[in-house]
């Protein structure tokens, strides 16, 4: 093969190679576990009403923004999911601070065990 043509078929190939890379290269998008989809639907029939997972907005409770985080910290001796099990519970357990006791406490028995599972789930991807 002539030189110029040998330069000509690697630029080709440099070229494929360049826009198959592109699109392996794009981030996947982040995407919720089967639980934790369903959590995300229970959550917004159950919970939305007084929770937004928007930063800073506060409807009748807190932003659950972040709240996965937050849960590893807030009880002393307890760690993310109990504390978010707990919460969901037994609302009067812990109170946020500047919040009142508006949480229904009966959500436990309104929710299958399976409901329960995924609320928390998805409460667990809110990091
Ligand atoms: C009628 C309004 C209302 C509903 C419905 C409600 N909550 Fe709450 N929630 C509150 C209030 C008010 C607080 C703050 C007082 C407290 O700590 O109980 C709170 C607190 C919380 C906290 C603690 C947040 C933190 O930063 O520590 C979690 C977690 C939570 N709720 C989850 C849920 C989930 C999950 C549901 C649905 C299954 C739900 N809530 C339904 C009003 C509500």
């Amino acid at each position: 093969m002539p030189a110029h043509l040998k330069q000509l078929f690697m630029l080709c190939l440099l070229l494929l190679a360049a826009c198959g890379g592109g699109t392996e290269a794009a981030p996947p998008t982040p995407t919720l576990s089967p639980q934790a989809q369903t959590g995300k639907q229970v959550f917004s029939r159950v919970c939305g009403a007084c929770h937004s997972t928007s930063p800073d907005t506060i409807i009748v409770g807190p932003s659950l923004a972040g709240v996965a985080t937050r849960a590893e910290t807030r009880v002393e001796g307890q760690d993310a999911y109990t504390y978010l099990l707990t919460s969901v519970m037994q609302p009067d357990a812990y109170l946020v601070q500047g919040y009142e006791n508006l949480m229904p406490n009966n959500l436990s028995k309104e929710l299958t065990g399976e409901e329960l599972d995924a609320v928390v789930a998805y409460l667990q991807t809110l990091k």
